[in-house]
């Protein structure tokens, strides 16, 4: 099987260098036409009931065409925002930060993915590498990967690459490996390219107030994009949201946004001011509608 797809890719390569040496052009594998940006706030283990509905009342924006706004709180405040988004007339989605494989029976102090569907999500994190260092190994993200969608929420699969893994060259070895055993399971036929989010989530970026320069946040995200290809087809890999995750601020992220492949953010520390994460959305949406115009 190894070798069948090694001979596979060695084929789709040489397609596309011959391709390329004969002038012609290639279908755009980037370039966010017909891709919603998408921005996330990752409030990790923060906020409490009251301070959320605070967060909301404060937080001037709501998804439109161009953007779409997820919250992804605690799993307990879940419940209360959706109730108050909608209190408030606020077109924002939830998301949860994590979920359990199974979908249910003695698992205790764990959540469900149909739990979390009931409690207002439409979203989940999956694989966040605050999970991956305290203990959470592929093979187990594969498995929630494949309840998320099972289930009908959007799995956000959050790769990256360590420090160490950085300065050693091997990052984009890393994310593959990461991508390869994160959707290993899925099979055929294929799920809604648009029911599946990826974030690039280098893992020295986050809360380092470092973020990636656009250029690296960029060649993860096309290299993401290109395994995809490879795995599933050209038009498939086109059209899942891929994100960028790691010390996104106000004041970095149009640059960031401006990268063909990068269709939004995850976003942790400054998610929990409502002014920055507002900032974060208006970027991505100058960014989206400018795209729009230039067209
Ligand atoms: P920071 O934005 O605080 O760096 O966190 C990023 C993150 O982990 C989002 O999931």
């Amino acid at each position: 099987m190894e070798e069948l797809r090694d001979r596979v890719e060695r084929v789709v390569r040489q397609v596309v260098r011959e391709l390329l040496a004969a002038g012609q052009d290639l279908p755009e594998l980037s370039g966010s036409r017909g891709r919603r940006r998408l921005v996330v706030a990752n409030w990790k283990m923060n906020l409490l009931r009251a301070s959320a509905r605070q967060w909301v009342e404060a937080f001037p924006e709501s998804s439109d065409r161009h953007c779409q706004v997820v919250i992804c709180p605690p799993a307990v405040l879940l419940w209360p925002l959706a109730e108050a988004l909608d209190a408030a007339g606020r077109d924002i989605a939830l998301g949860a930060q994590d979920l359990h494989p199974e979908a249910g029976g003695a698992h205790t102090g764990e959540v469900a993915a149909a739990m979390l569907l009931e409690a207002g999500a439409r979203y989940v994190i999956v694989g966040h590498s605050e999970r991956r260092a305290a203990g959470e190994d592929d093979e187990l993200v594969a498995r929630k990967l494949a309840a998320a969608l099972a289930a009908g929420l959007c799995p956000i699969l959050c790769l990256g690459e360590t420090a160490p893994e950085r300065e050693r060259g091997l990052t984009l070895m890393r994310l593959r490996g990461q991508l390869d055993l994160a959707l290993a399971g899925l099979g055929h036929p294929a799920p809604d390219p648009a029911g599946l989010v990826l974030a690039y989530e280098p893992v020295w970026a986050i809360g380092s107030g470092r973020a990636a320069g656009a250029d690296d946040a960029q060649q993860a995200a096309a290299f993401l994009r290109e395994r995809l290809a490879e795995l599933f087809s050209f038009a498939w890999a086109r059209q899942v949201r891929i994100l960028y995750g790691g010390s996104v601020s106000g004041e970095n992220a149009e640059h960031i946004a401006a990268c063909p492949d990068i269709d939004g953010f995850l976003v942790g520390g400054a998610s929990l001011r409502p002014e920055s994460f507002a900032a974060i959305v208006q970027a991505s949406r100058r960014q989206a509608a400018g795209k729009e115009v230039s067209r």
